[in-house]
């Protein structure tokens, strides 16, 4: 059995999807702050199979504790997605996301321990790389200062887990994510952003379908080819299999303990520019857009070397960037089609 935190959320259900199907049991727990219970219809649809589902605030320590009584000592493995994620607000409010963020790993680490599971796997992103000095960025090319709390909540927990590791039973991975995008082909499951999104595939999926007037593409002079910042733009369909081949690794090993970090991209960097003409010839769509100023805090590239995750997780991106956005517009259509 797998407890899938934030498992409802947008990778967590694309994940949950791939877990369910490879015949993993699933238990999920969310609090629903950012997703919708439906989410569990969908995971059916798409599996055969409705996880089991708690509600609960994984930052509540007594909460969590008392689901962890029902269900921890079958559980051999869990997978932590469950945290706040909006980079402007962490920078609002940055009380709120340590204390998110911090308290929910830490109470998850403390059931671990108390009901012998042994195995995680986290939920880390790039954006521990700050603006690296060189590019592709491996495990080994150095964490800069974070350029917001939510960033920083990441590091930190990178390091909540590498020390729990030292001291109790646990084998740990973190999974350092790029610029995940894109849904599943069934166009059932995607991402739902709240408000006008912050990121930039939801914002060029919504100029498109007309609910946003344009996209502005933030900053035309960085030194880059096109002068667009670059990023490395990852399917979510790869980014939930590499889960499972983490999983997978995680439970053939023998040791007591362990900890391990791999990028998980494609290894190629795309501009804004890019994206933008990569939409237009995947869907046939153009996209109404003007040049504006940067945005603060953006870094001007960063993209994976993902040798560690092809050769130690016999893992490697399958689908290209216009497939990727292909199956996001895909999910915009068919999610307004459902919801106007
Ligand atoms: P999401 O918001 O769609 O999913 C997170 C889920 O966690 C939501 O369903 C939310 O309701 C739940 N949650 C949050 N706090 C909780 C709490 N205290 N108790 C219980 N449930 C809680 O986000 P996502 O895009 O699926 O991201 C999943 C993970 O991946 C997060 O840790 C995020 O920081 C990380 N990540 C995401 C991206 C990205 O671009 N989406 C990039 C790098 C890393
Ligand atoms: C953002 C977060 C990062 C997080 C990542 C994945 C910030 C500063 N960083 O990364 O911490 O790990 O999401 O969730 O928010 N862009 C436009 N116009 C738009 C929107 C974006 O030009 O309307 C550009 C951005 O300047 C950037 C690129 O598109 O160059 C990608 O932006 P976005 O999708 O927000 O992701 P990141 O900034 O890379």
């Amino acid at each position: 059995m797998v407890i899938v935190t934030g498992g409802t959320g947008y990778i967590g259900s694309h994940t949950c999807v791939e877990l369910i199907n490879n015949g993993f049991e699933v238990v999920i727990l969310d609090n629903l702050s950012n997703s919708h219970e439906s989410m569990l219809d969908a995971i059916e649809e798409l599996s055969g199979k409705r996880p089991t589902f708690y509600k609960v605030d994984i930052d509540d320590s007594d909460q969590l504790a008392a689901v962890f009584e029902k269900i921890g000592s079958k559980a051999e493995s869990v997978i932590h997605f469950a945290a706040k994620k909006a980079v402007g607000e962490s920078v609002q409010e940055p009380l709120e996301y340590y204390r998110n963020n911090l308290d929910s790993l830490i109470n998850i680490l403390v059931e671990m321990g108390r009901h012998q599971i042994q195995n995680l796997v986290f939920s880390s992103s790039c954006t521990v790389y700050g603006q690296p000095d060189v590019c592709p960025v491996t495990e080994e090319t150095p964490r800069k200062e974070a350029e917001s709390p939510y960033g920083n909540t990441k590091s930190i927990c990178e390091d909540i887990i590498r020390d729990t590791s030292k001291a109790q039973s646990l084998n740990a991975i973190s999974l350092r994510y790029f610029n995940p995008i894109g849904a599943h082909e069934s166009a059932k499951i995607g991402e739902l952003p709240i408000g006008v999104p912050n990121n930039l595939v939801p914002y060029v999926t919504q100029t498109a379908a007309g609910i946003r007037k344009e996209l502005t593409i933030f900053g035309d002079d960085y030194v880059t080819d096109d002068g667009t910042c670059i990023r490395d733009y990852i399917h979510v369909v790869d980014l939930a299999k590499a889960h499972l081949q983490a999983l997978r690794k995680l439970e053939a090993a023998t040791s007591e303990s362990s900890y391990d970090i791999f990028n998980i991209g494609t290894g190629k960097g795309s501009s804004v520019l890019d994206v933008v003409k990569a939409f237009e010839t995947a869907t046939g769509v153009s996209i109404n857009y003007k040049l504006g100023p940067k945005r603060e805090g953006d870094i001007t590239a960063v993209y994976a070397d993902t040798t560690k995750a092809n050769t130690q997780l016999n893992w490697k991106a399958q689908l290209g960037l216009e497939e990727s956005l292909k199956s996001s517009w895909n999910w915009e259509q068919n999610y307004r089609s459902r919801n106007t």
